[in-house]
């Protein structure tokens, strides 16, 4: 029988609120799982994909396939391949749905070819993936769903990345609202330019956030994370956003901010046990909405990311 690999990538949370398209976060418990083997010929097949009915199976149009088309490319391989691919959470939920397949995609296809690449030339190939799914191949979320914990995106071209470190005890309170943000939409609506006196206290709090991560600064990581380029246009999407704000900020939150492109909004909390007071008020917030959310709660550590996993 030939070989057959399963791997898991997290979702993740990109931006955080105050690096938009520079910074991203990889969450733990929740996440995508795709499997490969070869196949008989030189075609790239999908075979199945569970949750996802809404997703193209045509190998030039999926995340997935176009990330194993890239690799292959590279190493003049053209094996057969099948996929199958297993969605943990759904698509258009600003938990970088794309990324994580993208980032599992690669992942399992390089140990399937006995790991021509490292992790971090993994990560072009998987914004190979984010290119097809939402135009834009952006590494916030798919640099941290390989390489896991919090990776600084410093360039693109060629990609340059710094993995940062956590704070010694941090817990991301994660909440869906089940309405629909396509990142493509949500990035047409950002303003082209931004004023320079905005763009200084924007990158002031960059490095305030990096500087709180190094010296486990609570006090600095809450006041770098604000967002003043994407967060007030982008909150506009997101019903009562500036309720959930507030309640999550009078419960403990560290920082409350849109997930990527939105629709789920995040808070960090010092404690487990302010997590769940966060959440609780959160959630609490939103009942009178009538709009379905699904929410989550995951310690958020410095390892993490793609990794190899049972079949599905
Ligand atoms: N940085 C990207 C954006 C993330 O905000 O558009 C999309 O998940």
């Amino acid at each position: 029988m030939s070989k057959k690999l399963c791997a898991f990538a997290p979702a993740t949370i990109a931006n955080l609120s105050c690096g938009f398209d520079i910074l991203g976060l990889a969450l733990n418990s929740v996440g995508d799982r795709v499997e490969v083997s070869f196949a008989e010929g030189t075609a790239i097949t999908i075979s199945e994909i569970v949750n996802g009915d809404n997703l193209p199976k045509a190998a030039e149009k999926n995340c997935c396939s176009v990330v194993m088309q890239k690799m292959r490319e590279r190493l003049g391989d053209t094996r057969g391949i099948n996929i199958r691919i297993y969605k943990g959470f759904q698509s258009g939920s600003g938990l970088g749905s794309s990324s994580a397949s993208s980032a599992a995609a690669a992942f399992v296809y390089n140990e399937l070819l006995d790991r021509p690449f490292t992790k971090e030339e993994l990560v072009p190939f998987a914004m190979e993936g984010e290119r097809v799914a939402c135009g834009a191949a952006h590494a916030d979320n798919v640099a941290p769903a390989i390489l896991g914990g919090i990776v600084l995106v410093r360039e693109h071209n060629p990609i340059d990345m710094v993995q940062l470190p956590v704070l010694d005890s941090l817990y991301g309170v994660l909440m869906f609202p089940n309405i629909k943000i396509k990142t493509a939409d949500a990035r047409q609506m950002l303003p082209e330019k931004i004023k320079l006196t905005t763009a200084t206290k924007q990158w002031a709090n960059v490095g305030g956030f990096v500087a709180a991560l190094y010296t486990n600064n609570y006090d600095l990581l809450s006041k770098s994370m604000q967002d003043l380029v994407a967060e007030p246009t982008r909150s506009q999407l997101i019903p009562k956003y500036q309720d959930l704000k507030k309640v999550a900020e009078t419960n403990g939150a560290l920082a409350f901010g849109i997930s990527g492109s939105g629709p789920s909004v995040f808070a960090l909390a010092k404690s487990e046990e302010l997590a769940k007071d966060i959440q609780k008020a959160m959630l609490d917030c939103y009942a009178d909405t009538g709009i379905e959310t699904m929410s989550f709660i995951d310690k958020i550590e410095s390892k993490g990311g793609a990794r190899l996993s049972a079949s599905f």
